[in-house]
């Protein structure tokens, strides 16, 4: 459903992406590994339109998005939660949910029952306004967020980052009912862990380049490439 392939972005003089090639088949979840400033969230950019490319091609349910702008590349059905949280604070819970949501062509698409469902604790919040919920709650309503867009594919930038323990499991738990639920992600994520508890398929970036990609199987069971790529068991 997403193809990425030999993409190169810079900002300005800057090259970043120095061709990056990746896939995302429809209803899995593909993970995006590797250090600080490797430039996973340049690429999550590249694909929203957000950093175009000046070279490559990038081709989601047959669409070529190089060259696209960023709006109509959502209105296609990609849902960004970009990192770092991006709610309405002024608005409750259910003003943000509201506003975020577009009919779907799908069949059971995401409503405000729907996402309720899968995140009790915003259903218990719903009349409080995005500056009054904790950290992990933003978080919890910028996913719920995206899902009443009704994607085709959802783009995740690190949402663990700064969260605690429990509230990380929390966004893992939900990521695993995405995919039970047949949703298609591409996940940044620095947790090595968790990040395997939902991987269908892995790709590790260094300086600009996908440097080793494999089942998350493989990966788990390959200390040279977690060592030399991650800093896994260091
Ligand atoms: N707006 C910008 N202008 C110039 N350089 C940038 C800009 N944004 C990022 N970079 C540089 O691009 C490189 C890749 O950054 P990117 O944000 O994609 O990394 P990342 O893998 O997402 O890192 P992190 O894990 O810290 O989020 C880094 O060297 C960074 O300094
Ligand atoms: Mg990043």
């Amino acid at each position: 459903m997403l193809q990425v392939t030999d993409i190169h972005t810079w900002y300005g003089d800057s090259y970043i992406l120095q061709g990056v090639s990746l896939e995302v088949k429809d209803g899995t979840c593909v993970v995006l590994l590797g250090r600080n400033g490797m430039g996973k969230t340049t690429t999550i950019r590249s694909i929203m339109g957000l950093a175009p490319p000046r070279q490559g091609s990038i081709v989601f349910n047959g669409n070529e998005l190089v060259g696209m702008p960023t709006h109509k590349i959502a209105r296609l059905g990609i849902g960004l939660i970009p990192q770092g949280r991006l709610i309405f604070q002024s608005l409750s819970v259910v003003e943000n949910l509201k506003m975020a949501a577009r009919p779907a062509g799908k069949k059971d698409p995401w409503t405000l029952d729907k996402v309720f469902t899968v995140f009790p604790k915003l259903a218990e919040r719903r009349k409080n306004k995005g500056n009054l919920l904790s950290g992990g709650e933003q978080q919890m309503l910028t996913i719920a967020r995206a899902l009443m867009t009704n994607p085709d594919l959802l783009l995740f930038d690190e949402p663990s980052e700064g969260l605690a323990p429990v509230v990380v499991d929390e966004v893992f738990r939900v990521i695993g009912e995405l995919k039970k639920a047949g949703e298609s992600i591409l996940l940044v994520e620095q947790d090595f862990g968790m990040a395997m508890s939902v991987a269908d398929y892995a790709y590790i970036m260094s300086r600009g380049a996908v440097v080793y990609e494999s089942a998350p199987e493989q990966l788990i069971n390959d200390e040279h490439a977690k060592a030399t790529h991650l800093g896994v068991g260091e």
